[in-house]
């Protein structure tokens, strides 16, 4: 894929890895707008990173979901890409922990990494499919393959983008329609979601500079680096992975 004439939608790119990402696809020459709820963030976001344009997006709200590709395809003046990147994290334990609470946390969690993922894809297909190719690119998480016990919920959506993305694939080859479809599976890296919880975290910088070599080399699976290790783990012993995972 040619970075280079890329119009790129970016969602929660105001910091962490969205952000890493928003920056390296600039370098290359490409458009982006990057979307997310505060907007003190975005604006930090936007100082920081010539060229980055923004838009002021909460991806709970189903209209402004459906209205989000219009709205940055009207900014970039067209739509090539889009990258599924935001997503939040609950560290509870369903053992302890309030049903109203546990609830109120897994429906938040649910609509921000897997229905408006969802959503967005089915939104921005008519605005994708105005140019010959164009690409989804979902960002999910090693823990897509095995989950961690303090964030089952987070690991369960994970997981649902994983299998979507590979389904959503099928589909759009079947259709021959020239979107192709690309899941990022990264490891633990270093950004807000992950504060106080960082050791061997890798930078959301070298996420995304392997993210840009995957994505020139046409790769339908990222795996960033140990999900790599991970990856082989699972294949030769699920069993193995799932206890290092468990604590992770
Ligand atoms: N960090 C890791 O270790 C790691 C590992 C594997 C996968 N991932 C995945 O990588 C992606 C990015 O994670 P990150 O670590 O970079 O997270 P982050 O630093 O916490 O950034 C999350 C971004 O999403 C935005 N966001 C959150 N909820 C939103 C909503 N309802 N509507 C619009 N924007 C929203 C945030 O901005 P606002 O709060 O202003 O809305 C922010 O821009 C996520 O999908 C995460 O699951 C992360």
């Amino acid at each position: 894929m040619n970075l280079s004439q890329q119009k790129i939608l970016i969602t929660g790119g105001s910091g962490g890895i969205g952000l890493a990402l928003a920056s390296a696809f600039l370098q290359t020459g490409a458009r982006v707008v990057i979307c997310a709820r505060n907007e003190q963030k975005l604006q930090a976001a936007a100082a920081s990173t010539p060229g980055l344009l923004t838009l002021s997006c909460d991806l709970a709200d189903m209209q402004a979901v459906q209205a989000l590709p219009e709205r940055a395809s009207d900014m970039l003046g067209g739509l090539t890409m889009l990258v599924n990147n935001a997503g939040m994290q609950n560290n509870l334990s369903f053992a302890d922990t309030a049903a109203p609470i546990a609830v109120a946390g897994a429906v938040a969690e649910i609509q921000t990494n897997l229905t408006s993922l969802i959503a967005l894809c089915a939104w921005a297909l008519p605005v994708l499919s105005r140019s010959e190719s164009s690409a989804i690119v979902n960002v999910s998480s090693g823990l897509a393959f095995t989950p961690k016990a303090d964030a089952v919920v987070y690991c369960a959506t994970k997981a649902a983008v994983h299998n979507f993305s590979q389904g959503l694939r099928y589909q759009m080859e079947d259709a021959n329609n020239g979107v192709s479809v690309t899941e990022v599976m990264p490891p633990l890296v270093a950004t807000e979601m992950t504060a106080g919880r960082q050791d061997g975290a890798i930078s959301a910088d070298q996420v995304a500079s392997e993210v840009l070599e995957g994505l020139k080399r046409d790769q339908q699976e990222i795996r960033v680096g140990k999900v790599k290790l991970l990856a082989a783990l699972m294949r030769l012993s699920p069993s193995l992975a799932a206890k290092i995972l468990r604590n992770s």
